[in-house]
């Protein structure tokens, strides 16, 4: 199927309906890559089959697991307990978490592998990365600049390290403990603020042993190196960040009340739902239960009056790929919403800072943008009325097409096809909600 060139969200009366979280992509690309580095069998449920996800199933593929895929969102992976040398190129296409775990997972053997992806993937900062794989004594030759990809990597006998983050990434801390599952000695990670533990669940599910030990600041994971993985099965919970878009818009549109089922409510990654709350939203959560080691509840949004608020800096941890769409509904909000501490946007899928004050900024928003933030000031009446450039980044052309349901005018994207690297049912998931989603 072509892809349009464009998507035009159109407003809408209102918004009502049931509707399912895709899987977690997070958690997605981890149960794939645990499952390869695993011994025996993994059956995921629930696996989110978007683009991301599927570069990194083609890639442990290329690593040496058998994956199946029996039904939809049901993979089966078969590990060798261990990586080998694959034939080809391992693309990453979109996927920062994709390649950079990988990274980490494949340093640990004693095999070679050629790292790339996309043109936005390209411009990526993987240092952040490879400096510490190499001080575990990987190595990696760059064909291009020091640091972005095309990456060539030798992997094998690591030895650990003890790394002190300054900003809390699970990127990092994931790539570092995944390569120490292989190296000597104990491999330690310590961060300013918890961010999201899917690698330390998942790789306990697995049959790992992983020490958390909190600090009064952050915390600190360690693992001793030359444990083996057990292949296991992985219930793939939804995910809050794709939840995120039809319950935004829910508190947009006037008369709407959507509930998403099946959200995953893991703590440090429920930022944004305590943040809308903060700012008067109407949201409820029922049905808490556990799914595959987290909790689990299904969120009604409705129709809200919200009030801007300054969100706590040390919540940036857990709601890092969410702030696109609070910035989307704090344009609704009264007064202004101001968000600090938050520099890691400008190197996600594109420069989010950037590129939301641009698109708001367009669609008639007064925004204030800072090095390291961004202040929307809000309005019940915001125009739209625009075209905006999303540089391929998904959550940005998501985020102006739920503006667009509750703005004057219409809204237009220009790359939706990119929207399917996190959420590939995201334009068919809001029509069924009501709302008018269509090519431009
Ligand atoms: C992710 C971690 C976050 C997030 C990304 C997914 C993960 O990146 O932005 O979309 O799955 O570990 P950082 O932890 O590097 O901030």
């Amino acid at each position: 199927m072509t892809q349009p060139s464009h998507l035009t969200a159109r407003p809408a009366p209102s918004l009502n309906g049931t509707a399912r979280a895709p899987g977690d992509k997070s958690m997605s690309h981890r149960a794939l890559i645990l499952g390869a580095m695993a011994t025996g069998t993994t059956e995921i449920e629930g696996l989110l089959e978007g683009d991301d996800v599927l570069a990194t199933a083609r890639a442990v593929k290329a690593f040496g697991a058998t994956v199946e895929r029996l039904g939809v969102g049901q993979w089966r992976v078969t590990g060798q307990g261990g990586f080998r040398t694959p034939a080809d190129v391992i693309d990453c296409g979109n996927a920062g978490t994709g390649v950079r775990l990988l990274m980490g997972a494949a340093a640990g053997y004693p095999i070679t592998a050629t790292f790339d992806g996309d043109a936005s993937l390209r411009k990526r900062p993987m240092g952040r990365v490879t400096d510490h794989l190499e001080r575990m004594s990987a190595r990696f030759d760059w064909s291009g600049a020091r640091g972005l990809l095309p990456a060539d990597l030798t992997g094998g006998s690591l030895s650990a390290i003890d790394h002190v983050q300054t900003v809390a990434s699970a990127q990092v801390k994931s790539a570092i403990l995944l390569a120490g599952l292989n190296a000597v000695g104990i491999t330690t990670v310590t961060e300013p603020e918890p961010s999201r533990d899917h690698t330390e669940r998942m790789l306990r599910a697995f049959g790992a042993v992983v020490e958390v030990e909190t600090l009064d600041e952050g915390w600190r994971v360690s693992l001793t190196g030359g444990q083996a993985l057990t292949g296991t099965g992985v219930a793939v919970p939804g995910d809050p960040s794709s939840a995120a878009f039809p319950l935004a818009a829910a508190l947009i549109v006037p008369g709407s009340s959507v509930t998403v089922e099946g959200v995953m409510l893991n703590p440090l990654r429920t930022g944004l739902f305590q943040t809308w709350i903060d700012m008067g939203a109407d949201l409820t959560i029922t049905n808490r239960r556990s799914s595959g080691g987290e909790e689990v509840g299904d969120i009604t949004a409705r129709h809200s009056r919200l009030n801007g608020i300054v969100v706590p800096e040390d919540r940036a941890a857990s709601m890092i790929d969410e702030y696109p769409i609070l910035a989307a509904t704090a344009a609704f909000a009264d007064g202004a919403t101001v968000m600090r501490g938050i520099g890691e946007m400008r190197v996600k899928e594109s420069d989010r800072i950037a590129l939301m004050a641009a698109g708001l900024a367009a669609c008639g928003v007064a925004v204030e943008e800072e090095a390291e933030g961004f202040t929307v000031t809000g309005s019940n009446a915001v125009r739209g009325g625009a075209t905006v450039t999303t540089h391929g980044d998904h959550r940005i052309a998501m985020s102006h097409l739920i503006l667009g349901l509750a703005a004057e005018q219409a809204v237009t994207v220009d790359e939706p096809g990119m929207i399917a690297t996190s959420f590939p049912g995201f334009v068919a998931l809001m029509r069924g909600l009501g709302a008018d989603i269509a090519e431009a």
